[in-house]
């Protein structure tokens, strides 16, 4: 029986270029390392995502590489669906939104809504483009923001100080399509009052309780969160149109709505559900098991984002879920600050990146490397930053020096002295039993650190594991004590591979394939978290493989070629 059921979601993706490595530090990894522990603990999880393919991120990228917006969608999520699966990011599913399932389901919540009379149809003025023959919205439409006078701000929201916008708040609006001053042009569109939703989602959010039935624990909540909610609460809500007049989208489900379409902010986060759908569908299982709020079982909906999502999962999706009526809101909302490269912000647009893809075809063999560097610096809390010194250093004197050399110190030891066959373990010292103890407490805290969302601290106390393997060998000397005490140095490296076994074991969630690499050269498979913290993993006699080096250690040259190749293609970009 599975302890806890999850549905654990990680941003969409726009389909209009590809992952950079501030997108997988700030999410898809996180989220990956949550799901994987929680199947390993026995929990029931569906790990969803897919590429949000709508949207005028996606119109406006087809317009400068002078394609169809179908042909976009098509290459990014072709390119981005690969590079995830070679990253070996466990998604049980990888959906994108413009299949028919996805159209389908969000016309259906579409109309749900409607007719529970959960919006208002309103005629204003809104921008239009006279050039174009186009409303504006969102990316459309750019402007100095009102609340930090940011001069390119969006129509929907100003990426400098994270207010939610509307065109009309714009100070000097400009069309991102002509790059000419709009006219005013009457329109009608459904809105979601979210004013009328302020007391609840107050409360929601302060203090974790919805209808008397889901309880989250509030102190689990990331301050940011919490805190950028509530001050857009207390800013007071504003109507929020739930539809847009574009002919890219899922098309507005009602009579005499021709040139409409739903609002990529609405049409996006359904996708999880419809990803859901479209795996239940292959896999012969019951979608709403994930989804929809139930009696007996505590269903557990997580949503993994950067920062500039939050007002979109913990405001307006809640909003829609609970205005449906039958969903679960989110337990969670775990959201990243943003991640730095090299002393700049990530930018598409200069080319300021490393793109993941890129990185993988160059180092496939690097995989695990990246993560535990990205875990290691992760932005949980607050912004932080990429170097490939620090990649360098991270490598060179965490996973090669500590991890890797105390396992390969026991392994060689263990082939040397016993011809690779486990000795057994004999008397305890005091310091064996100070050993154990650690060897014990370990998976209670990382799993405790995991639950609590706290990936960075988890990686550290597995990390803490091998400094403690390393420091146990470096003070035992086994490799004196072999001449005077041969009985002593077998109860010495009977615990240093069941502290092998148990490094194979945590870290799992974050390593996953050098995990999988040491069960082999163990000759064991863990499947459950249960078994960690044991001394008793590894059965004396069992005979383990050759050791491998587990990671190669990175020479000055290669941070200088990485560096270098940043600056020049960023150089190439300003030449354009
Ligand atoms: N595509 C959006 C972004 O990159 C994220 C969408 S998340 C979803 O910012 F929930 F809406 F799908
Ligand atoms: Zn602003």
């Amino acid at each position: 029986m599975a302890d806890k059921k999850f549905t654990i979601t990680a941003a969409l993706p726009y389909a209009n270029g590809p992952l950079h490595l501030g997108h997988v530090a700030g999410v898809y990894l996180p989220s990956d390392i949550f799901a994987r522990f929680a199947r390993l603990n026995g929990d029931d999880v569906l790990f969803v995502c897919g590429s949000d393919e709508h949207g005028a991120a996606i119109t406006l990228r087809a317009k400068k590489e002078g394609i169809t917006p179908q042909e976009i969608v098509d290459k990014y999520h072709s390119i981005i669906s690969t590079s995830f699966s070679k990253f070996n990011i466990s998604f049980d599913i990888y959906h994108r939104t413009s299949s028919e399932v996805h159209h389908q389901t969000s016309q259906d919540f579409f109309k749900k809504l409607q007719e529970r009379a959960k919006f208002i149809e309103e005629t204003t003025d809104q921008y239009y483009d006279l050039e174009f023959n186009q409303f504006l919205a969102d990316r459309y439409i750019i402007g100095t923001c009102p609340k930090c006078s940011y001069e390119n701000a969006f129509g929907d929201q100003c990426e400098k100080c994270g207010s939610d916008l509307s065109p009309l708040d714009l100070i000097n609006p400009i069309s991102t399509l002509s790059g000419k001053q709009p006219v005013l042009k009457s329109t009608s569109h459904w809105y979601l009052p979210m004013d009328k939703h302020e007391d609840w989602l107050k409360e929601y959010i302060q203090k974790g309780i919805f209808d008397g039935q889901t309880h989250h624990n509030p102190k689990l909540w990331r301050n940011q969160v919490v805190g950028q909610c509530m001050s857009w609460i207390n800013g007071g809500l504003k109507p929020r149109a739930m539809t847009r007049d574009l002919d890219w989208g899922v098309k507005v489900p009602l009579p005499n709505s021709e040139g409409k379409v739903l609002y990529v902010w609405l049409d996006a986060p359904i996708g999880y559900i419809s990803a859901t759908k479209a795996w239940a569908e292959k896999n012969k299982k019951d979608w709403k098991k994930y989804w929809v709020k139930s009696e007996s079982e505590e269903r557990k909906l997580v949503h993994f984002i950067g920062k500039d999502n939050i007002v979109f999962h913990a405001i307006i999706f809640p909003i829609l879920l609970k205005d449906h009526g039958d969903f679960i809101l989110p337990d969670n909302v775990p959201a990243s600050e943003f991640l730095n490269l090299e002393g700049d912000k990530f930018s598409t647009s200069r080319n300021w990146a490393v793109w993941l893809h890129e990185y993988l075809e160059n180092y496939p063999d690097k995989e695990d490397e990246l993560k535990y560097v990205l875990t290691s610096i992760a932005p949980e809390s607050k912004d932080s930053e990429f170097t490939w010194k620090e990649y360098q250093a991270r490598i060179n004197n965490e996973l090669a020096d500590i991890l890797g050399n105390f396992i390969n110190r026991t392994l060689v030891l263990t082939h040397k002295y016993y011809g690779g066959k486990v000795p057994a373990c004999g008397a305890l010292t005091e310091t064996d039993k100070e050993l154990i103890n650690d060897i014990q407490q370990t998976p209670f805290r990382i799993a405790e650190l995991i639950y609590a969302y706290k990936f960075r601290e988890a990686q550290t106390e597995a990390m803490s594991l091998a400094r403690l393997g390393n420091k146990y060998l470096a003070d035992q000397e086994p490799w004196k004590l072999i001449k005077t005490d041969p009985e002593r140095v077998k109860t010495i490296l009977n615990l240093s591979i069941q502290i092998t076994a148990n490094l194979a074991l945590v870290f799992q969630p974050f390593l996953p394939k050098t995990a999988i690499r040491l069960q082999t050269i163990l000759g064991v498979t863990f499947s459950s978290w249960g078994y960690a913290g044991t001394t008793s993993l590894i059965a004396e006699n069992h005979e383990i493989n050759k050791p491998e080096i587990l990671f190669a250690k990175i020479d000055d040259e290669f941070v200088y070629n990485e560096v270098n190749k940043l600056k020049n293609q960023n150089d190439e970009t300003h030449e354009i």
